[in-house]
């Protein structure tokens, strides 16, 4: 089987690749915007890197031809000075769906994110939800899986744990009194490669989290005690921090906005866990935490 990634060289996106190398049913069109992030992609018999824009639709569906699922990752969270919600969350998706009719691709896979929803007025949230609507509306089967914070080796959120944890003494927003339920990349990438190869009818909208719930302060506080370090938590307030970062994101276009400071402190609660409809076993907290420390000790 033949499938299309587009932010291949995402974490997700990376990750993703590996298990498809592993997998000897699978060939991908790896999709990325330069020349430069073609560069960061594994070299593999399976992986065919493929340079794309997504102001080019009839382009697009020339790179996608011939897949039975495309696989659309890219995405953010923070926004940047060429990368708007808009463009990133909102016009990628339109264009993928758009380009995914053309190519006639069987199925759609989005990752979309928990708190996912067209009712609210954080710009983040709203934007995945209209994302996940044009896959809705596209006419192709689709999975939309929504995630909590991704943790493995190489992901943000595994990057800005280590950070908080390696401190001595740690500022948290929020005192970090917040619920995650963080998901094991390679939870995800193979939630994706299944979804990819069921090809279920109609669209699911699954929600995965992780098995264990967890306040952040806490999670700092055990990847801490991994690293052998002593840890002291201190509080940001979220109303300063907030206050701070309306300011700086409007002088620099981007950056750590009050949109994302929402997003970050949110409880991740989640009612009905995907892992059995899409059919994997989640990994323990504690072993996503030895594999994304076995890559992080020697750095620190
Ligand atoms: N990481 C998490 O904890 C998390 C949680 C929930 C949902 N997700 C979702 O999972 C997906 C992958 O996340 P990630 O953290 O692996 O991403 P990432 O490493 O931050 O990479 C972002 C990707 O989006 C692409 N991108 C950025 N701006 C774009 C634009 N204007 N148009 C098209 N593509 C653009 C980037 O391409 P360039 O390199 O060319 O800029 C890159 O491929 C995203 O959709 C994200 O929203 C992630």
């Amino acid at each position: 089987m033949k499938i299309a990634v587009t932010g291949a060289n995402s974490s997700v996106g990376l990750n993703l690749l590996q298990h498809v190398i592993a997998d000897d049913e699978l060939d991908v069109i790896a999709a990325v915007r330069s020349e430069r992030a073609a560069a960061t992609l594994p070299v593999a018999s399976r992986v065919e890197a493929s340079i794309i824009s997504y102001h080019d639709v009839t382009e697009l569906a020339e790179a996608i031809a011939g897949v039975s699922c495309v696989v659309h990752l890219a995405g953010i969270l923070i926004e940047g000075k060429g990368s708007t919600y808009a463009h990133s969350n909102i016009a990628s998706t339109e264009a993928v769906v758009k380009a995914a009719q053309i190519a006639e691709a069987k199925h759609l896979v989005l990752i979309s994110v928990v708190g996912a929803s067209l009712d609210t007025s954080n710009a983040y949230f709203r934007s995945k939800a209209l994302a996940e609507q044009f896959v809705e509306e596209s006419g192709i089967s689709a999975t939309i899986i929504r995630t909590p914070i991704l943790l493995g080796p190489d992901t943000a959120g595994a990057h800005a744990l280590v950070a908080a944890a390696a401190q001595g003494r740690a500022k948290l927003l929020g005192g970090g009194r917040y619920f995650m339920r963080p998901l094991d990349v390679d939870d995800l990438s193979l939630a994706i490669l299944k979804s990819c190869k069921c090809q279920a009818n109609g669209v699911a909208v699954h929600e995965l989290v992780g098995p264990d719930s967890i306040l952040y302060r806490d999670l700092v506080s055990r990847v801490a005690r991994m690293l052998g370090r002593e840890i002291t938590i201190g509080t940001i307030p979220i109303w300063s921090a907030k206050f701070l970062a309306a300011i700086t994101s409007r002088l620099q276009r981007g950056g750590i906005s009050p949109t994302v400071i929402d997003v970050i402190t949110m409880n991740e609660v989640v009612h009905h866990n995907a892992d059995a409809a899409i059919g994997i076993t989640l990994t323990p907290l504690d072993k996503t935490l030895e594999k994304v420390m076995s890559t992080k000790k020697n750095t620190i």
